[in-house]
């Protein structure tokens, strides 16, 4: 096999652990990878991108601030791209370029496969209605929990993120709505922080009594971005994931539509936690 050009593309990328993580999965499957990264300041994402695929390239992950600028920039699109109205992963086909999201997904096996927590039947409680909860919440809809809440800062944007999957929804067997964040209603099983909080110095305000006896609690970021949320679940009597093991499993899914087979994310996983919390 002639040697795969592959990429990630972002503005920052310098600190992107994409290409250790393809780095890995290219070794335990005996294929010959070249994974970049790509730094696109602001305006030059297309150039960016239209150099890249010229060199011959299969494909590359996107990044913050670009999922929906990759999205725009694909001819055809994955159903889960097109829900997600945003793309982390692009595929440079010869009849056009294919934009896939393969964020939801990892989260998904993350949390049902890796943490062992089932999401069917669940009350979840989404928070966050930007880019990352769009980029999830299908996959989470498709998990087929009881019902799914979002709750947003902005409530116009956790109400419009619900409009847009209400026929996904409907067809899931799942009660998804908008609520504010003050009155949550009844405990739920599961919390999925999806805003940017932490990383622009603010912590959420969460009101006590949000989770159920023996629930768990998600953070999108690893690393010091997700501590106040995962500290404050613990506090709470809550389990805590960061998402580590989300951008392992999304790695993974991007690879498999690539190269057409899907790397095990568990030991790729267990190797980058035993970095992480040496760092
Ligand atoms: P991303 O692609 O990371 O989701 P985004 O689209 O800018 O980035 O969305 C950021 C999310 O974090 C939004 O849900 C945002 O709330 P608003 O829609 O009200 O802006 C949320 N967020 C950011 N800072 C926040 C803060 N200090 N408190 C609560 N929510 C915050």
């Amino acid at each position: 096999m002639s040697e795969v050009l592959l990429a990630v593309v972002g503005h920052p990328v310098a600190h992107s652990r994409s290409p250790a993580i393809h780095a890995a999965f290219a070794r335990a499957l005996g294929h010959a990878v070249r994974y970049e990264r790509l730094d696109a300041p602001p305006g030059q994402f297309d150039a960016v991108l239209a150099a890249f695929a010229a060199r011959g390239a299969r494909g590359c992950n996107v990044t913050v601030p670009y999922k929906f600028d990759a999205h725009a920039a694909a001819a055809h699109h994955s159903p889960r791209a097109t829900l997600a109205g945003a793309a982390n992963t692009l595929r440079f086909d010869a009849g056009g370029w294919l934009a896939d999201n393969t964020d939801g997904a990892g989260l998904v096996h993350d949390l049902t496969v890796h943490a062992g927590w089932p999401l069917a039947g669940q009350r979840l409680l989404l928070l966050g209605a930007g880019g990352a909860a769009a980029g999830v919440l299908g996959a989470l809809i498709a998990a087929r929990p009881a019902a799914i809440q979002v709750v947003n800062r902005t409530a116009d944007k956790a109400a419009s993120l619900c409009r847009r999957h209400a026929g996904h929804a409907a067809a899931h067997g799942v009660a998804l709505s908008a609520a504010p964040l003050a009155a949550p209603g009844r405990p739920f099983d599961g919390l999925i922080n999806a805003t940017a909080s932490s990383l622009q110095g603010a912590e959420l305000s969460l009101p006590d009594g949000l989770l159920a006896d023996g629930g768990w609690a998600v953070d999108l970021m690893y690393g010091a971005a997700a501590a106040p949320f995962l500290a404050w679940a613990r506090a709470q009597g809550g389990q805590a994931r960061d998402g580590l093991g989300m951008l392992v499993a999304q790695a993974a899914e991007s690879y498999a539509l690539w190269l057409g087979q899907r790397p095990d994310a568990a030991p790729v996983l267990a190797a980058l936690r035993a970095e992480v919390d040496a760092a």
